[in-house]
């Protein structure tokens, strides 16, 4: 396929959120030869601002961008070898490594890989976006982060146009973090993931609410009475309880990440609020839940403008129709100012904003 720059392009349909921004240019690429193609002649037209974009599902583009919008389209799925960096916790002769084109969508690829018969990744069904996006994001939910099955990650660094492999020990993962989201390191457009899954299913049922729909069902362990494409089913149904369809209704997911705080500034607010949902983090650490801190200081539900809190999940904003970026970033700031007045914790944002 040739490759070929769009001038003035409609981003509507490349962000959850539904902002309908232009960007000046717009490029698909198909390889890392395409994608290094793309690159040279950009330069040549004037080194415009990058920015690679996956599925858009994380992005809030606060107007038109003024640069080159980068898009993979890169989407194969092969085994490869083992690698020389080998799992710690199971055994080799159960596991595959999977190297996927990051323009592949993560949850056709979820499914795919239980077609195949490769486990690990089922309770990271349904989250929106690209399996390049899953490693800048670290993508998690339901007791499952993909830190734990990515082994490698390819990328082209865009100012060189080199290619550079990280080991998944490289890519510095923490809670919904990575290396990726460092300034100095945007330059990394990632091309391909290599994900590690078990070749049996043992299932994880570390998230209570999960854990529970499955209480009825005996076995566990490595002998289940359930299979993986059950969890997926219930990972499902879950999030379409909580999370609104961004096809019917403009989102982006968490809109904020659950801060994670001292174990001193917890308790303290424990012992005002009893019961305050609470996760461990780490020694010292503890994540509190943003969606309670929202829902308590009563902004469930509310709107600002065309600016929403979602009435089942107020971690996530909505755009309620014909909503800007900036009417979404009003939202946010008075969120962030009245959940802080309230409980003395700052909120950070998850989502990515585009200025
Ligand atoms: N809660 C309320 N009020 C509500 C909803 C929730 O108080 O209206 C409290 C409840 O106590 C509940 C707790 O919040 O137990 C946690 O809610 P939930 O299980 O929905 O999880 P979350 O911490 O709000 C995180 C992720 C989600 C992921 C779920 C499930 C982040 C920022 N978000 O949400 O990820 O699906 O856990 O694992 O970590 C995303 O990143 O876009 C995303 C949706």
């Amino acid at each position: 396929m040739a490759l070929q720059i769009e001038h003035d392009y409609p981003l509507l349909a490349h962000n959850t959120f539904g902002m309908d921004v232009r960007a000046a240019c717009f490029v698909a690429y198909h390889s890392e030869s395409e994608l290094v193609a793309a690159l040279r002649l950009l330069r040549a037209e004037g080194s415009p601002r990058l920015l690679n974009i996956g599925g858009g599902s994380n992005l809030l583009f606060c107007g038109d961008f003024p640069g080159a919008v980068l898009r993979s389209a890169i989407d194969s799925v092969e085994i490869q070898p083992r690698p020389a960096v080998h799992s710690r916790t199971v055994p080799e002769e159960e596991t595959v490594c999977v190297r996927v084109g990051s323009g592949h969508n993560w949850d056709a690829f979820v499914a795919r890989a239980l077609e195949a018969g490769w486990y690990g990744a089922e309770n990271l069904s349904g989250i929106p976006g690209d399996v390049g996006a899953s490693a800048v994001q670290n993508i998690g939910a339901y007791g499952a982060e993909i830190k734990d099955l990515v082994v490698k990650v390819e990328a082209i660094n865009a100012e060189t146009c080199e290619k550079r492999i990280f080991t998944a020990d490289e890519c510095g993962y923490a809670y919904r973090d990575s290396i990726f989201k460092r300034p100095e390191n945007k330059k990394y457009i990632i091309t391909y993931v290599t994900y590690r899954l078990r070749t049996a299913f043992v299932p994880n049922l570390s998230y209570k609410a999960l854990a529970d729909r499955f209480a009825d069902r005996p076995g566990s362990g490595l002998r289940p009475a359930f299979t993986a494409s059950d969890i997926r089913r219930e990972v499902v149904a879950m999030r379409g309880e909580k999370l609104p369809n961004p096809a019917v209704l403009g989102n982006a997911g968490s809109f904020f990440m659950n801060p994670v705080v001292p174990e001193s500034v917890y308790a303290a607010l424990a012992a005002r609020y009893p019961g305050m949902p609470h996760y461990e983090a780490g020694p010292g650490r503890v994540k509190l839940s943003a969606a309670w801190l929202i829902d308590q200081a009563g902004w469930k539900g509310r709107s600002m403008g065309p600016a929403g809190v979602y009435e089942k999940q107020p971690l996530v904003l909505v755009n309620r129709g014909g909503a800007t970026g900036g009417d979404i970033l009003a939202l946010a700031s008075a969120i962030i100012a009245d959940v802080s007045a309230r409980f003395g914790v700052t909120l950070s944002m998850e989502v990515n904003q585009i200025m």
